[in-house]
């Protein structure tokens, strides 16, 4: 018997809750392509267009078309045979087995596969074997999933690394916060997007966010990429693995220890210990940590009730997680003492050892030095020999920050800069920076031999550390953290240096200090640049002076205005997407630019670019 043109209305309506659900999904696809069939009327589509929640969109999108009448109807259902909607919608399989009504029988007769779709979404109690067979099959599809996985390894590599490395492209995509919001979709809904909105989110990720591997983002003390590195990032996450216990992570277990050996060495260490942590923060915390905990070794269990006012020593240039160390430790930032430092920006010894004796004679205990190798501003390295010399004198812990120059103990040429290093009690160093290992890559290391790290730290935990394991159980690590689950950070770098070799990365250490030398003496050769002091390390510091302003030193108005300029240029950069460097005040020092050059994929060409670029964003101010 023909099928009744006005049962498609009915069969519509009986399944509208359902095809709500699922076409939420991605409520523009289905009208674009309802649409395209001419099943709306121009101000039903307008009206159906406007509306912003996708469960809203798609009832009025089917209202419309069930008022519109049983062909539009029609119309739809046959759409949703269609094979992109089934492909973009799986769960629209059923619709291909409805049928409509026939008069005589009066009710929707369903396939045996729809009456098996009802059961499963209205009384999944009740109906076991569907149930059943549901939990005898993961919950995940791999294949989709895989295909999902390669799509997104395609969009990686065209837009974030072929793209993202290419100077024809921009650095930055601008949006205001608003625009953006709107842009991305963001809000979370109860209902699964296809894979088709799912890839292009993922596009959409990579076009706004920052190019940090672009040759031309100078804004950060890391960025670049290394394909290694990388490689050893993707393949850490697809391991997922923790690094506490050798039984979870056996790998990455030896793999610390000797990647950590190997740093040691560079310090000039046969011996000691270490560990990966969350960041050069987190670093130089357990530094203070461990060097409280060993004069003091019952904090541990009594904490800080019984212990004296213990002070720290460390210049005004270090970095600020010393004092962000200092209150998290309860130590407290007044605590903090800063010393002198030279014109370059390094501690001077002479005044730390006052210091100390000064707040000796006021009754606090001094327990604590945080020396910098290569501050994060100006790139200065501290005198360690002689910081070392005062340590000894008066017996305190020597930290040295070298969570940014610590690279430089690859290259034959520049270690001397952190000459002495080897007299330090620990070491902070990341890899993440200037050896572009990919965020998070950090390493506290130890000169230690006495298992201070796990005794500080550990807290013994059975469910975890069972000491009758059938394996050395000194291969659970864990315990030296202060985290439960750890990241594994070893395998980015392992990768990286086996596939360059030290000597490798020593040429990138040394190439960098080329191209900062070459941007020096460009700029010197420019009117505009005024450097705020020669450079130690891959950091240069300077003020871009606009032809404005040129000669007008001696005007009260100067240093405001030049205050000014930075903040000027750095929007520009940013909303046209051509480049990004950094600006700061520092001290009585009015804002300035950093420029750092440490990325292997940055070429003489990219300095001349830079020092272009400042003059044409900033000449007219
Ligand atoms: C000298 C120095 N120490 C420590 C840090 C902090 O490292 P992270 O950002 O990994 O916590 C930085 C970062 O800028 C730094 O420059």
């Amino acid at each position: 018997m023909a099928e009744e043109p006005a049962e498609f209305i009915q069969l519509l309506r009986s399944q509208k809750a359902k095809l709500i659900e699922i076409l939420s999904g991605d409520a523009d696809f289905v009208l674009q392509h309802a649409d395209s069939r001419n099943l709306l009327s121009p101000q039903g589509y307008e009206k159906v267009k406007s509306c912003r929640v996708p469960s809203e969109k798609v009832t009025d999108l089917l209202d419309h078309i069930i008022q519109r009448g049983p062909a539009k109807a029609q119309g739809l259902l046959e759409l949703l045979k269609d094979q992109e909607l089934q492909e973009t919608f799986p769960l629209l399989h059923f619709v291909k087995d409805l049928q409509v009504s026939t008069p005589s029988s009066g009710r929707i007769v369903c396939s045996l596969f729809f009456r098996n779709l009802i059961l499963r979404y209205s009384d999944m109690q009740t109906k076991e074997p569907a149930s059943l067979c549901d939990l005898n099959e993961p919950l995940i599809d791999h294949s989709e999933g895989q295909h999902f996985l390669n799509e997104t390894f395609k969009i990686i590599m065209e837009e974030v690394l072929r793209k993202g490395t290419d100077i024809k492209e921009k650095v930055c995509e601008w949006k205001e916060p608003e625009e953006l919001a709107l842009l991305l979709d963001l809000e979370l809904r109860a209902t699964g997007e296809p894979r088709h909105r799912l890839l292009q989110r993922v596009k959409d990720v990579a076009k706004y966010s920052i190019k940090t591997s672009h040759p031309r983002f100078f804004n950060q003390q890391y960025g670049g990429v290394d394909y290694h590195s990388l490689a050893g990032r993707f393949l850490t996450e697809a391991l997922n693995t923790n690094l506490f216990t050798y039984e979870v992570a056996p790998v990455f277990v030896l793999m610390e220890t000797e990647v950590l050996r190997g740093l040691r060495q560079l310090v000039g260490w046969t011996e000691g210990d270490g560990i990966f942590c969350p960041g050069g923060s987190t670093s130089n915390m357990y530094a203070m940590n461990l060097a409280r905990y060993r004069l003091f070794p019952e904090v541990k269990s009594q904490g800080l009730w019984g212990l004296p006012q213990l002070t720290v020593f460390t210049s005004p240039e270090s970095h600020y997680s010393v004092k962000k160390g200092a209150a998290y430790l309860g130590l407290g930032t007044d605590n903090v003492i800063l010393v002198k430092v030279d014109d370059g920006g390094r501690m001077i010894p002479a005044d730390l050892d006052e210091k100390i004796e000064l707040a000796k004679s006021q009754g606090a205990v001094p327990f604590l030095v945080s020396c910098t190798s290569g501050t994060t501003v100006q790139g200065a390295f501290d005198p360690l020999d002689h910081i070392a010399d005062v340590c000894q004198k008066h017996k305190l812990w020597m930290h040295v920050d070298a969570a940014w120059g610590g690279s430089v103990l690859f290259s034959k040429q520049h270690r001397h800069l952190m000459k002495g290093v080897d007299r330090a009690n620990s070491v902070a160093w990341n890899p993440h920076k200037m050896l572009v290992a990919g965020l998070q890559c950090s390493v506290l290391l130890l000169q230690d031999t006495t298992n201070l790290l796990k005794q500080c730290h550990s807290a013994n935990a059975t469910y975890l550390f069972q000491q009758d394991k059938f394996y050395d159980v000194n291969l659970d690590i864990g315990d030296k953290s202060v985290q439960c689950s750890r990241k594994v950070d070893c395998l980015k770098l392992w990768l990286m240096w086996k596939a360059v070799g030290s000597d490798g990365l020593a040429e990138r250490v040394d190439r960098a200090f080329i191209h900062i030398r070459y941007l020096v003496e460009q700029m010197k050769k420019r009117e505009g640049f005024h450097i705020l002091g020669e450079p130690e390390f891959v950091n240069v510091c300077f003020w871009y002076i606009p032809p404005s302003l040129r000669g007008k030193e001696g005007n009260a108005d100067y240093q405001d205005r030049l205050a000014k300029v930075a903040p000027v240029i750095k929007e520009r950069m940013m909303k046209q997407g051509t480049m990004m460097v950094g600006y700061q005040p520092l001290g009585n020092r009015v804002n300035f630019f950093r420029v750092i050059v440490f990325s292997p994929l940055v070429s003489q060409k990219d300095m001349d670019f830079f020092l272009n670029e400042i003059e044409r964003l900033g000449n007219d101010l």
